[in-house]
């Protein structure tokens, strides 16, 4: 080889090493380049509650939680959305060989948010669409209905390829040894997505028990300061080792009955992100009697009070 030939050949391969050493555009992971290093237990969300389940606000109708579609929960910047499902066959409620799961509030009689496909099938489209982003999903067994319906809807809607497999599957993973929000997005595992009850990881890897992973404070509060953080679920639970989900939810009591219905007049203030029965006065009791901050904090009508800011303060940004 000749000098000049050799020089030339050095040269290109500097300028090809240095090309690829500059560096790309700085990546966001959920909206944020520090997420992309931190771990998807280090991370905190507030969650809409009953996500599917949407109606107006004011005048308050008691069968919604939300007001905004789930789309435009996602738009606004939810990361977490909770979901009920209940069984439906021909129209009434019962397991059966030709039932479907649909996303309906306590019974589909009251509310029926539609199937629990149709819902898969948005937030897909939603995480398909915005490449950067990881969403959870917490879905509810009302009707304690095998694992594989749930299997077969995220096989039908092509959820199964996004959602996220533990690499200890069917084991769990240790709280400390979650992927980064980085990690995750690389690997195309862009869907977390945890089951209330009747998980089983063998037979359906990607739909991970919630009770494994987390603890609960207890749901249908009627205490509008908010004024404890305990363990509810699981019974006998220790707070070691799992994540934990806040029900920052409330609900008031009908008139000499003994219905609860969502206090969503109160939402103003339950969902401020400081102040006498907020989100940030829950999370600081919380933090108190846990050393570390709720990675979830569910609400009713996001869009009222202040969640972003409240969620910015969990997260420490
Ligand atoms: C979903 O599809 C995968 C891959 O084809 C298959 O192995 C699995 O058994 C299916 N799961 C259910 C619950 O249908
Ligand atoms: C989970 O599924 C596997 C494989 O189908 C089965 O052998 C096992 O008994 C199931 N576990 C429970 C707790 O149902
Ligand atoms: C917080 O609000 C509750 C009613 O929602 C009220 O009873 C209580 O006095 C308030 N506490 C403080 C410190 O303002
Ligand atoms: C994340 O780690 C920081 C620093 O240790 C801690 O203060 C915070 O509570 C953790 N967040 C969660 C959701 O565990």
């Amino acid at each position: 080889m000749r000098p000049s030939t050799l020089l030339l050949t050095l040269t290109s391969t500097t300028l090809t090493t240095s090309s690829l050493l500059r560096p790309r555009q700085q990546q966001l992971c959920n909206g944020r380049a520090d997420f992309c290093n931190r771990i998807y237990s280090n991370v905190s969300w507030i969650g809409t509650h009953n996500a599917p389940f949407i109606g107006t606000a004011d005048p308050p109708d008691p069968r919604v939680n939300q007001e905004k579609t789930v789309p435009e929960q996602l738009d606004a910047g939810i990361r977490f959305l909770q979901g009920q499902t209940q069984i439906l066959i021909n129209g009434a409620e019962d397991a059966g060989p030709l039932s479907e799961l649909y996303m309906c509030h306590t019974d589909c009689a009251i509310y029926n948010g539609g199937s629990l496909r149709s819902y898969l099938t948005t937030v897909k489209n939603w995480v398909d669409a915005h490449p950067d982003e990881v969403v959870t999903m917490l879905l509810t067994n009302g009707d304690n209905v095998d694992v594989s319906e749930f299997g077969d809807a995220f096989n039908d809607t092509g959820m199964d390829a996004l959602a996220f497999v533990p690499a200890t599957s069917p084991a769990m993973l240790q709280i400390g040894d979650w992927p980064t929000y980085g990690e995750l997005i690389a690997s195309g595992k862009r869907v977390v997505v945890f089951l209330d009850y009747g998980a089983n990881e063998t037979k359906v890897p990607y739909v991970l028990d919630e009770f494994t992973y987390y603890f609960e404070t207890p749901f249908s509060q009627t205490d509008p300061t908010f004024s404890q953080c305990r363990l509810d679920r699981p019974p006998n639970g220790s707070p070691d080792g799992r994540m934990y989900l806040v029900n920052h939810v409330l609900d008031k009591q009908v008139p000499l009955t003994d219905i609860l219905i969502p206090d969503h007049e109160a939402d103003f203030t339950t969902n401020a992100a400081t102040g006498n029965g907020s989100i940030g006065a829950q999370v600081e009791l919380c933090e108190g009697i846990y050393g570390r901050v709720p990675n979830v904090v569910l609400v009713d009508m996001f869009d009222r009070g202040d969640v972003f800011t409240a969620q910015d303060a969990l997260n420490g940004v």
